[in-house]
């Protein structure tokens, strides 16, 4: 079989007269950007894409908890990244894999809580005005309510549960309600990187294309 070059990922170094501008990296200028960034983020420091970023972030956060060893974590921070989330929350053990976020994680907010009672504590006040944010669970649990139809509200928290148990008990009971996204085959639920990126997208469906349930 013909072997193909690898195609090379992002931009060489910055041909003619550098720009002038504080956002611009000057090593990235120099050596080229191949990072996994969108192009109008080329050149810049990851300082002033995160600082670009806060500008535009969207009112929810995600959550997922954390007490094994989930590898759903990164796609999930990645997905979050990608859909503009305020920020995501990690509960339970404070170390995770990072690999599948693809760096994503270096240019989103990350908050660690010991437990369901801690991310409980944060939402508190973490809402607009210093007000309450609701979590939502997402988790196809007995007395959940179906996703598809329920109205996602603007500013919240989107907790998902982990590989095998799914949300603890305590989660359970943090939560304002519970959503579970609608299946159709014989598995008895998705994987839940793909649960917290089909949740994400109900949000902006919701809050940014006003495309109500
Ligand atoms: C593998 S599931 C675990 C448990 C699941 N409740 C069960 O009965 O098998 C892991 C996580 O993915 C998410 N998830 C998976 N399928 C889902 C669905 N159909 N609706 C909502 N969330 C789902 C949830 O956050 C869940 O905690």
């Amino acid at each position: 079989m013909e072997e193909r070059p690898e195609a090379e990922v992002g931009v060489g170094p910055w041909e003619g007269p550098w720009p002038e501008g504080a956002h611009w990296d000057p090593e990235l200028l120099r050596d080229g950007d191949r990072r996994n960034v969108v192009d109008r983020y080329r050149y810049w420091s990851m300082e002033a894409v995160v600082a670009d970023l806060d500008t535009r972030r969207h009112p929810f956060h995600v959550a997922i908890e954390n007490w094994g060893h989930d590898f759903n974590i990164g796609s999930v921070v990645r997905t979050a990244n990608a859909m503009g989330a305020a920020a995501f929350h990690v509960v339970g053990r404070r170390r995770w894999n990072r690999r599948g976020a693809m760096v994503t994680d270096r240019y989103q907010h990350e908050h660690h809580h010991a437990d369901a009672a801690g991310l409980t504590a944060w939402a508190a006040t973490a809402g607009p005005d210093g007000g309450r944010l609701p979590l939502v669970g997402i988790d196809n649990l007995p007395g959940s309510v179906p996703l598809e139809t329920h109205d996602l509200p603007r500013a919240c928290v989107l907790v998902l549960g982990q590989e095998g148990p799914g949300l603890t008990p305590a989660m359970q009971e943090a939560c304002d309600v519970v959503l579970h996204i609608a299946q159709f085959g014989s598995t008895r639920s998705v994987n839940a990187g793909a649960a917290a990126a089909v949740a994400m997208h109900a949000w902006v469906r919701r809050h940014v294309f006003d495309q109500h349930p």
